[in-house]
């Protein structure tokens, strides 16, 4: 019967996706999560206060857009709202001494790194039993705003958008070794070599998936020279966006105008802040960059709706095959405001005089344009090697969901127990 396979691949898409369905809600932060991280940033608010009494600590990045597993690190930025305020390295170094005297943290001040950061660690407890890593910054005011250009797309579709990014957050580091388990896996160990398996997988994909000392993050460390989670959720989107006729997102830096139905916005309370940020914003610019966007969810959610209907197993299929096959390395800019854009136009080109722009070629192998800051390449990072070892990984998930089907979901199955 020649529809027989046909049958059975859309069976497997349906099984697939109902596996990542599945797997990704547990790797869900938990309510408590999520309180004793408020609790933590309004604790470190208050202390910066006591040195700059008009400031503001915010959290932005994946745990304000959307995008977070548990144990996230948390990302939180200090905006100071009055006109004389104190130089980032002096109030990294003042808060870093503060912070080391109050509080349990273990604190590390970086004033004179390019972005003055302080980074904050507290070791794990019953109460956290995996602990909390932070990073506070200052003024950085372009995040904010793309955090919330992430949040708002990953709301447009949360079903489909968060499963695809979460999923492939988690997974794809390992997704060779998901889908190829070496060992049984109660046999397996986790090594700090090339034989990280399956319970390696679950030890960083479940239980701490940043941060696992024994299973260094293959495709995820733009130090190492791969790709930052930032960089990956945009190339979803993009993908979303872009890619996928008829598109699953619509584009909301190029959307028509359309008008509020009402001033109420029902969101959730979690992350009202940062709408009531915006609408302290009259300027849709800042620092020269445009920052506009269509932000009215809730309109969005009751007028956009796409003619994509594929399933979230077909899309992530999909997202593999494209980048490993398809988008074009050498010459092309994934941008999520304008689509695929051109490294000459950008003046981003790979093959100018090896001998004199050996940096700027060395930065320009992967592109991915920032929403905003339009001549920033997210992927700079990203080495020779690191693409290579980015492009491998998609190619095997890619080759293995489409030749070896059954693999991809009794290992996806295997996770969910
Ligand atoms: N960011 C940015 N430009 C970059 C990298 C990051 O503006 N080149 C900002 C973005 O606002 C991003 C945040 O920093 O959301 C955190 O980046 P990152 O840690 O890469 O992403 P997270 O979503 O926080 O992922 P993770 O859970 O892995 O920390
Ligand atoms: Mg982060």
């Amino acid at each position: 019967d020649p529809a027989q396979p046909r049958a059975s691949r859309q069976r497997f898409v349906i099984d697939f996706s109902q596996c990542l369905f599945e797997f990704v809600v547990q790797l869900l932060p938990t309510v408590e999560e999520l309180a004793v991280k408020e609790d933590v940033r309004k604790l470190l608010e208050r202390l910066i206060r006591t040195i700059e009494p008009d400031s503001r600590l915010l959290s932005f990045g994946s745990t304000a857009n959307g995008f977070s597993l548990r144990n996230s690190d948390m990302d939180l930025c200090c905006l100071i709202d009055s006109e004389e305020r104190l130089a980032a390295t002096d109030l990294v170094t003042m808060l870093g001494d503060l912070l080391e005297r109050e509080t349990k943290f273990h604190v590390k001040p970086l004033p004179h790194a390019r972005i003055p950061i302080v980074k904050l660690s507290l070791d794990p407890s019953l109460a956290l039993p995996l602990g909390i890593a932070c990073d506070i910054g200052f003024e950085n005011r372009l995040a904010l705003e793309n955090t919330r250009l992430l949040y708002c797309y990953a709301m447009i579709d949360p079903a489909r958008v968060r499963t695809l990014v979460l999923f492939r957050e988690s997974v794809i580091d390992h997704i060779s070794d998901l889908l190829t388990p070496l060992h049984p896996p109660n046999q397996s160990r986790c090594g700090a070599s090339e034989g990280t398996v399956f319970s390696c997988f679950l030890i960083s994909a479940v239980t701490c998936p940043h941060s696992h000392p024994l299973c260094p993050r293959k495709i995820n460390s733009p130090y190492k020279g791969t790709l930052s989670s930032y960089g990956y959720v945009l190339l979803v989107i993009y993908f979303l966006v872009h890619v996928k006729n008829p598109p699953v997102l619509p584009n909301l830096q190029q959307m028509p105008p359309m008008r509020p139905i009402s001033h109420v916005r029902t969101i959730s309370s979690r992350l009202s802040w940062l709408f009531a940020y915006m609408h302290a914003q009259d300027d849709t610019h800042i620092g020269g960059h445009n920052t506009w966007f269509f932000d009215d969810v809730e309109l969005l959610r009751q007028r956009w709706q796409s003619a994509n209907t594929d399933s979230v197993g077909q899309l992530l299929i999909d997202f593999f095959k494209y980048f490993s096959r398809d988008f074009l390395y050498n010459t092309g800019v994934a941008s999520i405001r304008a689509g695929l854009l051109k490294k000459d136009s950008k003046g981003w080109q790979n093959d100018l005089d090896p001998a004199r722009y050996k940096d700027a070629r060395e930065r320009n192998r992967f592109c991915i344009e920032d929403p905003f800051e339009t001549d920033f390449n997210v992927a700079r990072c990203v080495t020779r090697d690191g693409l290579y070892t980015i492009r491998g990984e998609f190619m095997r998930a890619s080759r293995i969901l489409s030749t070896r089907p059954e693999r991809a979901i009794y290992a996806v199955a295997q996770l969910c127990e």
